[in-house]
C-alpha cells in the first residue's frame, strides 16, 4: 500500500537562487520543479496532495491551479518542520504520509513506490530516504550508531567536523505514519544554528521509540536538491539525458544527445532522426521517419511522417507528411501546412493554410492566408495582410502561380488556375484562369547615363571573379 497523502514543501524563499521568483517555480525543461515533483508523487499513488505555500504563495498557487492539489499556507518560513505543521489539519487521522520537498525535481514514481513499500514492510513510524554522495556538502547527514542503527539527522550548519565527513545524506523525503506526525510535530523546537523547526528532528524522535528506518536510493541523481542555479542546470542536464535515452530506446536516432533538448511531453515516432543543436518543446508530436536536421526549434506542433525540416523554427503549426521545410524557414503560430509542400529558405508563415503540393521556395511572407493546393509562390512574394490598423485575409485557390516579387494586398481573392505576373501588386479579385499583371511598362532612353553624368567609376578590371 502506498502513502495516499503527500505533503510537498514549497514555501521557502529559495534565497540561494537570488531570484524574484519562488525557487520551486524555476523550470526544468518547460515545467516547474514543483510540478515535476507533483506528477511523480501522484503517479506513485498519492491521492491527496497538499502543497505548503508561503513565500510567493500567490504565484505558486497560480502556477499550480490546474494540478488538482490542495494548499496549506505557511505565513512565516520558520523551517521545514513548521511547514508540515501548517498542513496537519488537512492530513487524515491514519495511514502513511509522504513528505517531499518541492526542490527535488528528479525524483521518480518508481523510487517513491519502492520507498513507501519499504516503509510499510519495516513497520517503522518514520522512514527517511537517503543517498550516498561523494560530496555530501549542503545536505543533512544521516547519523547512525555503531551497529548501523539510525539515530538522527544533523544539518550541515549544526554538524561537527566528524559528522560532516559522513557521506550518507538526507534526501529530504519521508514516509511517516499520520499518527506519529500528529503527536511529534508540535514537539519540535528551534534550538539549532538556523533557529528553525526542522522536520529532520522527527527522525531522532522516531528513533527513541525504536521506530526510525532509512531507505537508500539506488540512483543518487534522483534525490538531488536544487538550491541554486548551478544545481538547476545540473538537474536539467540529468533530466534531458533521461528523456533522450528513453526516446533512443524507443527507436529515435539522436545524433548528439548532449546538444539536443527535448521536453518530456514530446512524442516522437521511430526511425525519426534528430540533428544536433535542436530544441523540441511542449505539446509536440512528431511522426515516423521524420528528419529534424540541425539547429531546429519546434514548439507545440504536429509534424507528420516523412517530413524533413532543417535549421528552422516551427511554432504551433501542423505540417503534413513528406513536406520539406528550411533551411531558415520561420513558421509562426497557427499554420496548417499540407502534404508534399516545399517551404524553402527565408520563408515566413503566420496563421495560414498552405494546400498540399504548394511551394514557396524562397524569400516570402505568407500571413493570414488560405492558399490552395499545388500553388507556386515565387521568390520575394509578400502577402500584405496589415493595413496599419487591421489584419485581413488573402484567399488563393488551387494551382495558382504567383510570380516573383508580387504583393497580394489583403483582403483579396485569387481564384483557381490564375496567374500573377512577376512584380504585380494585386489589389483586385483575380478570376479563375485569369492573368493579373500590373507593372510600370519598361521604357529605355539611349545615352541617358552620360547625359546625366552618372557613369560610375571603374574599380576592377573585370567581373570574372564575382561570386
Ligand atoms: C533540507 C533538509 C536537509 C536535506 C535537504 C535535501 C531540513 C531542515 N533540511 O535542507 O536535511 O538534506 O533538504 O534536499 O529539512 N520550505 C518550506 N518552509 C520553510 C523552509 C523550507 O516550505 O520554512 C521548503 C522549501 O521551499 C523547499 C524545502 O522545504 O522546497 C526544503 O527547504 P530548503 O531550505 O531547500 O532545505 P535544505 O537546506 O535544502
Ligand atoms: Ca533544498
Amino acid at each position: 500500500m502506498n502513502c495516499k497523502t503527500a505533503v510537498i514543501l514549497a514555501a521557502g524563499a529559495g534565497t540561494r537562487m537570488k531570484s524574484a521568483k519562488p525557487k520551486v517555480l524555476h523550470s526544468i525543461m518547460g515545467r516547474t520543479m514543483v510540478s515535476h515533483v507533483i506528477s511523480q508523487v501522484r503517479k506513485s499513488g498519492s491521492e491527496k496532495i497538499i502543497v505548503v505555500v508561503g513565500h510567493g504563495a500567490h504565484q505558486v498557487r497560480e502556477a499550480l491551479s490546474e494540478e488538482g492539489v490542495s494548499f496549506a499556507v505557511q505565513n512565516e518560513q520558520l523551517g521545514t518542520g513548521h511547514a508540515v505543521l501548517q498542513a496537519l489539519d488537512m492530513i487524515p487521522e491514519e495511514g502513511g504520509v509522504f513528505i517531499v520537498c518541492g526542490d527535488t525535481p528528479l525524483i521518480t514514481a518508481e523510487t517513491l513506490e519502492k520507498f513507501s513499500d519499504y516503509h510499510e514492510k519495516s513497520g517503522a513510524l518514520l522512514t527517511v530516504l537517503t543517498a550516498q554522495y561523494d560530496d555530501p556538502s549542503g545536505y543533512g547527514r544521516i547519523i547512525r550508531d555503531q551497529n548501523g542503527g539510525l539515530l538522527r539527522i544533523v544539518e550541515q550548519k549544526d554538524a561537527t567536523d566528524s559528522e560532516k565527513s559522513v557521506r550518507e545524506v538526507n534526501a529530504g523525503m519521508y514516509c511517516v505514519s499520520a499518527q506519529f506526525l500528529r503527536e511529534s510535530l508540535p514537539r519540535l523546537t528551534n534550538d539549532n544554528a538556523q533557529h528553525e523547526y526542522y522536520i529532520t528532528d522527527l527522525v531522532a524522535m522516531a528513533a527513541e521509540k525504536d521506530g526510525a528506518s532509512a531507505y537508500c536510493a539506488e540512483d543518487v541523481d534522483e534525490v538531488m536538491g536544487v538550491n541554486n542555479r548551478v544545481q538547476l542546470a545540473a538537474a536539467a542536464k540529468i533530466m534531458r539525458k533521461r528523456v533522450n535515452e528513453r526516446l533512443m530506446m524507443d527507436g529515435v536516432t539522436i545524433i548528439d544527445p548532449d546538444s539536443t533538448y527535448i521536453d518530456d511531453t514530446v512524442v516522437i515516432g521511430n526511425d525519426t532522426e534528430i540533428g544536433p543543436n535542436t530544441i523540441i518543446k511542449g505539446n509536440t508530436r512528431i511522426g515516423i521517419n521524420v528528419t529534424i536536421g540541425e539547429g531546429c526549434q519546434i514548439e507545440d506542433s504536429v509534424i507528420e511522417d516523412d517530413v524533413d525540416i532543417i535549421k528552422s523554427v516551427v511554432k504551433e503549426s501542423h505540417i503534413g507528411s513528406r513536406t520539406h521545410v528550411g533551411p531558415f524557414a520561420y513558421l509562426r503560430p497557427g499554420n496548417e501546412i499540407g502534404e508534399e509542400c516545399k517551404i524553402g529558405d527565408f520563408v515566413e508563415f503566420k496563421n495560414s493554410v498552405f494546400g498540399s503540393g504548394s511551394k514557396a521556395s524562397h524569400l516570402a511572407y505568407i500571413g493570414d492566408a488560405d492558399v490552395g493546393n499545388d500553388c507556386n509562390v515565387g521568390c520575394g512574394v509578400i502577402f500584405a495582410n496589415y493595413d496599419g490598423k487591421n489584419k485581413h485575409r488573402t484567399i488563393v485557390g488551387d494551382r495558382v502561380f504567383i510570380g516573383s516579387n508580387s504583393n497580394l494586398v489583403a483582403p483579396v481573392t485569387v481564384h483557381d488556375d490564375a496567374f500573377i505576373a512577376a512584380g504585380t501588386t494585386v489589389t483586385k479579385e483575380v478570376t479563375e484562369g485569369a492573368l493579373s499583371i500590373g507593372r510600370v511598362v519598361d521604357r529605355m532612353e539611349e545615352g541617358w547615363v552620360d547625359k546625366k553624368n552618372l557613369r560610375r567609376e571603374k574599380l576592377h578590371s573585370s567581373h570574372k571573379n564575382d561570386r
